[in-house]
């Protein structure tokens, strides 16, 4: 089996040049920290696979974590539950987590597009498309369709990293500062729950409780686990994703005049941006549960195999010259399509509501921007990270006339 070395200066330099001489070789390679595998088909194939499971609290019993309030928390997000236990809470949230509530606020994400953009241009030659306007973005969409009051945005975004150091390496060095943001999250989202149970709102959190009332239960724990869930897999993941789709779109810009001359491409353009440079490439490791053979591997029990989902959305085998970036591409019904939000049972459940959120501010964008320009290079975040995309990405604010 080749080898690839993730934490190399290549594939740290150009992750998708790195995997695609990969892919070629072998459907799959041997990284440092597991098997990656890097075809569509296999890929999907993992991911469908019930023998091989989320990685749970398997890092932190590593770091001599296994037990405690942060193991806790960490084996009750529904990425890391399994079986009956994710099926029950899935099927509650996805009840309340529709579509339709999804479409109902497309004009509020509109209007904070509009809003955000206007703030950023304002009077001035150059932006931060990330810290002025994607972060925000997300962050402010998701608080508001989630139900977090608009004052306590700082304070969720400062848990929400303190928490995210759970899922690094680093942990014992960290750990009572991780364990303080547990501890105010969970009571801070008691008394939120309380609060809309007797007076609920137009969002997913009171919808969420009322689901709780009606007799298929949502036990506290599940509802703080559920929060902290929305909070991570919720926020990063649209900021980079909408950070990537500018950087593509501006390496393309007969794809952006494209894009703005005809906005009825948008929802293509979408999919065909999440599928090129997803904000997702490594996706969530899959452990085996027991030993087994699978594609000709002998497997032993706790392997992790890493389903590199950039690498199967680039895989020649399913899409015609896929290191071409077309918004026009279609992908026609049946046929498979990119991985970038995983695939079997832990699809990804915001799905429909990230798509939305890029669907509704790219028209904005490419209304308001007559050409992207950055500024600079950049600052990127390692592609090794659980999520990729810049960190900071200067942009002209070239208005377009009006
Ligand atoms: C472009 C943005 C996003 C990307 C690329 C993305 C990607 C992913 C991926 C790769 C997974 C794991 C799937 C698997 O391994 O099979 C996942 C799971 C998940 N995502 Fe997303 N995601 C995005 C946005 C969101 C949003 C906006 C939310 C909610 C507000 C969300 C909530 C979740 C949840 C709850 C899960 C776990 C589902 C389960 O275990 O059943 N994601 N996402």
């Amino acid at each position: 089996m080749p080898t690839l070395n993730l934490y190399g200066p290549e594939f740290q330099a150009d992750p998708h040049g790195t995997l695609r001489l990969a892919r070629e070789q072998n459907w799959c390679a041997s990284t440092p920290i597991g098997i990656a595998v890097l075809r569509h088909q296999e890929v999907q194939a993992l991911l469908n696979h019930r023998q091989f499971r989320t990685p749970g609290a398997d890092l932190l019993a590593m770091q001599g974590f296994g037990q405690g309030a942060m193991a806790d928390a960490m084996r009750s997000f529904l990425l890391n539950t399994e079986g009956a236990d994710h099926d029950r809470v899935r099927r509650l949230v996805t009840h309340a987590f529709t579509t339709r509530s999804v479409d109902a606020f497309r004009p509020r994400m509109r209007a904070i597009a509009h809003e955000l953009l206007e703030a950023a241009q304002a009077g001035r030659a150059e932006f931060d498309f990330m810290v002025d306007f994607a972060d925000r973005y997300a962050w402010q969409i998701l608080c508001e369709f989630v139900g977090i009051p608009a004052g306590a945005l700082m304070q969720i975004q400062s848990w929400n990293a303190d928490i995210g150091l759970m899922f690094g390496l680093s942990v014992a060095e960290h750990a009572p500062r991780i364990e303080a943001a547990l501890t105010g999250l969970y009571a801070f989202i008691d008394e939120l729950a309380a609060e809309l149970r007797q007076s609920p709102g137009e969002n997913l959190l009171s919808a969420l409780v009322s689901v709780e009332n009606a007799g298929d239960l949502l036990t506290k724990d599940e509802l703080r686990a559920m929060a902290i869930t929305l909070m991570s897999a919720g926020s990063s993941t649209v900021t980079n994703q909408l950070g990537n789709a500018i950087v593509t779109l501006s390496q393309h810009p007969d794809q952006w005049r494209l894009l703005a001359a005809e906005r009825d491409l948008v929802t293509q353009a979408v999919e065909e941006l999440i599928r090129f440079s997803p904000s997702v490439i490594l996706g969530v490791p899959r452990i085996a549960s027991d030993d087994l053979s699978w594609n000709r591997l002998e497997v032993q029990r706790g392997a992790c195999f890493l389903p590199v989902v950039g690498s199967a959305n680039r895989d020649a085998a399913v899409f015609e010259q896929a290191d071409r970036f077309d918004i026009t591409r279609k992908v026609e019904r049946g046929q498979p399509g990119h991985l970038a939000f995983g695939g079997g049972i832990h699809y990804c459940l915001g799905a429909a509501l990230a798509r939305a959120e890029l669907q509704e501010a790219l028209p904005i964008l490419a209304e308001r921007l007559t050409t992207l320009e950055l500024a600079g290079p950049g600052e990127w975040l390692p592609p090794t990270e659980a999520v990729y995309g810049p960190i900071k990405l200067p942009l002209r604010a070239v208005a377009s006339p009006d």
